[in-house]
């Protein structure tokens, strides 16, 4: 196997149940795919993607490796066109490397036609309190959450199930997740969102609004937890 995915990909990988029958949704080159199967962690992945370019892409990196008996190619947006005879057999859902809303909405869109006990791995490239509130308020439950850094950049990834409880989250568990300080690349994400933070609140702080005044306010005091949570590098709800 020539494919060697980057940091973030073989963490998702990671989370990935041995002997998986995988979907990779938004596949692009089918790296994650071809890593899964030629590492023999999943026996099968359905690679698909809503675009042309990505799916050619795909099918060339599938078939240089010699993996076509393993990999099947879809062309799909989210699960809407998965046929139902593939639907049925996932065990595990990778949607990776897209916004945490478009996540979110394909999830809303094709989430409820999975088996109840399918190991969701969602790695939202931005928007992640957007994502962790949909899957809070949908019924999905975060079972583990952790941060990679991939160059300049740290990328959560939350694994997630279905268990049908809804509930709603406030903003500070939006921002958070399930990430421990204690590991050096969630650190890492942590100490961004507290920057991230602050630096909106400052810039709001001057506001002539009142309302803006208020959420720089709000914005401060949720730097000042994530913050705190630093400083103890612990949190007593994990
Ligand atoms: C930035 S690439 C990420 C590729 C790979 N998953 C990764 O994490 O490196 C995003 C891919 O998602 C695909 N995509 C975007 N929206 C999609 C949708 N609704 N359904 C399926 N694929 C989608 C894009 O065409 C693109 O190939």
């Amino acid at each position: 196997m020539t494919v060697k995915p980057d940091s973030r990909l073989l963490r998702c990988a990671g989370f990935v149940s041995e002997g998986a029958v995988a979907a990779d949704i938004g596949t692009d080159h089918a790296y994650l795919a071809c890593f899964l199967v030629g590492s023999g962690r999943a026996k099968r992945v359905i690679a698909s993607d809503i675009a042309d370019g990505p799916l050619a892409a795909a099918r060339q990196t599938v078939e240089r490796e010699g993996l076509g008996n393993k990999i099947t190619v879809v062309k799909s947006d989210g699960l809407k066109d998965f046929p139902p005879e593939l639907i049925s057999e996932l065990t595990d859902v990778v949607i990776a490397g897209m916004g945490g809303e478009m996540i979110a909405k394909i999830l809303a869109e094709g989430g409820d036609r999975l088996s109840e006990n399918v190991n969701f791995i969602l790695e939202p490239n931005t928007r992640a309190p957007a994502l962790r509130s949909f899957l809070a308020e949908n019924g999905y439950q975060t079972l583990r959450e952790t941060a990679v850094r991939d160059g300049k950049f740290v990328y959560p990834i939350i694994n997630a199930k279905r268990t049908g409880e809804r509930r709603s989250i406030g903003a500070l568990e939006s921002l958070i997740g399930k990430l421990d300080p204690r590991e050096p690349d969630s650190k890492e994400y942590l100490k961004k969102e507290a920057a991230r933070l602050s630096a909106a609140a400052a810039g709001m702080s001057g506001s002539q609004s009142e309302s803006a005044r208020k959420e720089a306010e709000e914005l401060k005091l949720l730097a000042e937890e994530i913050g705190g949570i630093l400083n103890d590098n612990s949190r007593s709800d994990l």
